[in-house]
């Protein structure tokens, strides 16, 4: 695996693949590795003769600077973990190989973007958007791997891409769970072990909604009990629990088309979210 710093190095890397009509797939992190990466860079893997992960802690997304501050930054134990996965390249760009002096643009996607975490974390969708356009160009990849996990994301990710005509198609791939049912996530070591113990409530909430809201309860009613229900196991707040039109997040009323239910709550300070199909 090689480990590429500079946008240069990558696109020289990327034309002796291209010349050889190799197909590439690029699997965007912060780093931080744990298995719900490594499940992306094995579907990626499947979909493309090459792989590149990419690790760059962008800190346009990060609407609080504490939170930039804290991210884990764990590179060695990172490239450790993906050295049985056979990936190609690393791309590690220093901070200017992605905003260099000068750097004016900003990539907005709109509608899909104002709503949920959106509402919820001013310009961090900005920011995603405009260092995925950037992870996408200086790539060039056929394929990317998006988890599930970050559904409002990978929805944007894909509808900008379609909308910028860069030839990324955009894959989403299933949420990987401790055995416990909590969606792995790297601010998962930041739980108290107490609060560790309560999570789990999170996803067994999600589940029994859905499964009412599938037998025909009435989904303000449901959802109403299911935040409750949350905040009794020893959660903070719910921030939102909402059933939502799968492919465009839009409201759902009755349950003629493929929906998903998307939760936000904070534990012990912890922010967690997770999502299910219904
Ligand atoms: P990061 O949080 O490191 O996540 C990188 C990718 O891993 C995202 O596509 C995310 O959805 C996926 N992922 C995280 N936890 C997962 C889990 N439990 N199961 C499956 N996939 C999971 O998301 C970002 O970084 C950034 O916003 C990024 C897209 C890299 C742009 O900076």
């Amino acid at each position: 695996m090689k480990i590429i710093r500079s946008k240069d190095d990558l696109r020289t890397l990327r034309r002796s693949w291209i010349f050889k009509g190799e197909r590439v797939a690029v699997v965007p992190t912060m780093g931080a590795l744990h298995a719900g990466h490594l499940s992306l860079v094995e579907v990626a893997r499947q979909h493309a003769d090459r792989v590149i992960v990419t690790i760059f802690v962008n800190p346009k997304q990060f609407n609080n600077p504490d939170d930039l501050d804290r991210y884990p930054r764990t590179e060695e134990q990172d490239a450790k973990k993906l050295a049985p996965y056979a990936v190609d390249a690393l791309y590690v760009p220093t901070p200017d190989q992605i905003y260099p002096d000068g750097f004016a643009t900003n990539v907005h996607v709109s509608g899909l973007t104002e709503d949920l975490e959106g509402a919820h974390r001013p310009g961090h969708f900005d920011g995603v958007a405009t260092v995925v356009a950037k992870l996408f160009l200086q790539t060039r990849a056929d394929v990317a791997c998006f988890g599930e996990k970050d559904y409002q994301q990978m929805l944007l990710v894909r509808r900008l891409s379609e909308d910028l005509d860069i030839e990324t198609e955009v894959l989403g791939c299933p949420t990987i769970r401790e055995e416990d049912g909590l969606a792995m996530s790297s601010r998962n070591v930041r739980l108290s072990a107490q609060d560790r113990a309560i999570a789990p409530a999170l996803k067994a909430e999600l589940d029994r909604a859905a499964t009412a809201i599938r037998r025909g309860a009435d989904k303000r009613v449901v959802l109403n009990s299911a935040k409750a229900q949350i905040e009794r196991a020893g959660f903070d707040t719910v921030e939102y629990l909402e059933l939502r039109d799968a492919a465009d997040l839009s409201p759902v009323t009755a349950l003629d088309r493929p929906a998903r239910l998307l939760v936000a709550a904070t534990l012990g300070g912890v922010r967690l979210i997770d999502n299910i199909p219904v």
